[in-house]
This record gives structure tokens, sequence and C-alpha cells, in this order.
């Protein structure tokens, strides 16, 4: 970074620029580089065919993937953007309940398409200082542009929300000032952008043009569930269960997600190492405590 700064301060800033100039352009610079690197370019690792979902959500996300592989034949060869000129759009928003699998879906979105993938905390990015937020936005753009990576924007819920028609503080300034940074960008992007979002909300009909679908991710049925416990429970886990263990499970997380599935594995075979060392075995009672736990868990939040 500081090397950086350096080489640029020592450029040649072109004629009839002052010291001040130069020096002010060479920090801007240096700002910029800094905020790029902010971001960094995953190798995603998860897998559409891991993704555990009803067919409707699997067919919506490979509907999706198979716009953005053939896009050019699709809307230059079989000339489709002439009925829909609104078809470059290529982001989808993936929305539901915290733990259904929406960052696993864009992590799988970017790793069947062959893509990097920057993942953009959209709380992050509304940085704590005034002004910084557009930069931010216009920044993990360029890095995407820069990089091929898919842009997946995690927590988005505020982002696609109405722009506020009474602007009475300039907080609420700054607020639509990102919107329209960020649908100017999402304008001129050429890449591909997944938005995951808790609620199904009052979307911004400017966002809602701009999206290619939204996709829910629901929680789990009872087959869900069983393909669920079964995925988060790898080969060498100390664990056998009889069938009627399997059914148990199966029941007493109805209501439960991926995300409380892998939380309760986790839970249930600390609780056991915990008790009887590496030698352990993860009994059915160990997981049932485990389910339990993490509802109480989500029933102290509000979440249940
Ligand atoms: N649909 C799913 N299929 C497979 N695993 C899942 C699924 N949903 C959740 N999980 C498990 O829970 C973890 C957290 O899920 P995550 O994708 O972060 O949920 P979200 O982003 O919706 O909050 C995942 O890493 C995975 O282990
Ligand atoms: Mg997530």
């Amino acid at each position: 970074m500081a090397a950086k700064s350096k080489s640029l301060l020592t450029e040649p800033g072109g004629y009839g620029q002052s010291r001040g100039e130069l020096s002010v352009r060479a920090a801007e610079a240096g700002q910029q580089a800094w905020r790029l690197e902010q971001f960094e370019v995953e190798v995603p690792r998860r897998k559409l065919a891991d993704l555990v979902v009803d067919e409707k959500t699997l067919v919506q996300v490979r509907a999706f993937l198979s716009k953005i592989r053939h896009h050019k034949v699709l809307y230059e060869d079989f000339g489709l953007a002439e009925i829909d000129p609104g078809g470059g759009r290529m982001a989808i928003n993936l929305y539901g309940p915290s733990g259904t699998g929406k960052s696993f879906t864009a992590e799988a979105i970017a790793h069947e398409l062959g893509r990097g993938l920057i993942r953009a905390n959209y709380a992050e990015i509304e940085s704590k200082f005034v002004g910084e937020t557009p930069k931010n936005i216009k920044a993990v753009f360029e890095k995407a542009r820069q990089t091929g990576a898919l842009l997946f924007f995690d927590e988005a819920d505020s982002i696609l929300g109405k722009r506020l028609s009474n602007v009475s503080q300039s907080s609420d300034h700054a607020v639509n000032v990102s919107r329209s940074v960020m649908l100017l960008e999402l304008d001129s992007f050429q890449g591909v952008t997944v938005f995951a979002t808790n609620l199904m909300g009052n979307y911004d009909p400017a966002f809602a043009r701009r999206i290619l679908g939204h996709v829910e991710m629901s929680l789990p049925d009872a087959a869900a569930r069983r393909r669920l416990w079964q995925a988060h429970m790898p080969a060498g886990l100390p664990v056998q269960l009889s069938e009627g263990d399997w059914r148990k499970l199966v029941r007493v997380s109805a209501g439960l997600a991926g995300g409380d599935v892998l939380n309760a594995v986790l839970y249930a075979a600390a609780t056991a190492i915990e008790r009887d060392g590496p030698g352990c075995r993860i009994t059915i009672v160990d997981l049932l405590h485990a389910v339990e736990a993490g509802q109480k868990g989500k029933a102290a939040i509000g979440v249940a």
C-alpha cells in the first residue's frame, strides 16, 4: 500500500498542475487503491449439487444460470434483445429467512459459472463515515469489473428498499444518494450480481426492474431436513443413528433452517467431546439437546 502511494506521488502530473493538486490526486488514487483492496475475491467452493432446496427454487436458479451462460447466443444471435431490451439484467435476489442457504447459493452460482466471488456485506459498505458509502459502492463494482468476479450483496434489504420521497434529514438524503449510485452502477455493470435479503420487501421499482428474478429460499420441509442432517454429518463424525433416531431428528427440527442444522451438529459434537474426549460418540440425545438449545436461542432473540 505505502509503496503504491509513493510511486503515484512521483508520477508526472502533466502540464500546469501545482504540487498541491498533484498530492491531492495522489491521495485520491491511493484511497481508491485502498478501497479496492478492501474487497477480496474468493474462490467459491460450494456446489449447486450440494444445495438442499425444493425443486421450484432449483429450477429458478438453473434458469438464471443458463440465461447467463447463453446470454450472447440468446440476446445477440437469436435477437432476443429486440423484444426484451432490458434483457441485459444479470442480477437476482435471493430472499428468505436466515440460514436457508442464500450465501451458499450465491457461492454455488459463482462456482457454476467459474467466477470468483466478492462478498459485499451491505451493512459494512454503508460506511460509518458520512459520504463514503457511494465511493465504496463504486469501488466494489470496479473490483468486480477488474476481476470478473460475481458480486454478492449480502443483507441488501436497506439498499433495495424504496427511496425516500420525503427527505427530512441529511441521513435520509445520504440513503437516497447511495441508492442512486447503486442503480447507476448496476446499469453499467456487465457482470453478475446476486442480492440476498431476509424480507421480500417493499422494493424500489427501479431496483425491481433491474433484477431478473426473485428466488425464494424457504424453510426446509421434512424431506429436505433429512437431507440437510445427512449433509451435515461427515463420514468421520462419530455418530450412528437408527431409522427411528433419524425420524425424530427430522420431526423435532421442524421450523429450523439449514444453518440451524449446522449449528446443532457443531453443538452436539462439542458437547460429546467435552464429556468423553476424542473417543466420544455423539448420541441422539446430544443431537436432540442441541436442537432444543438452538430453538431456545432463536426464541430468545424473537425469530422462532
Ligand atoms: N439449502 C441449504 N442446503 C445446504 N446447506 C444449507 C442450506 N441452507 C443452509 N445450509 C447450511 O447452513 C449454512 C449457513 O447457510 P447460509 O447460506 O449462510 O444461509 P443464509 O445466507 O440464508 O443465512 C451453510 O453454510 C450450510 O452449511
Ligand atoms: Mg448469508
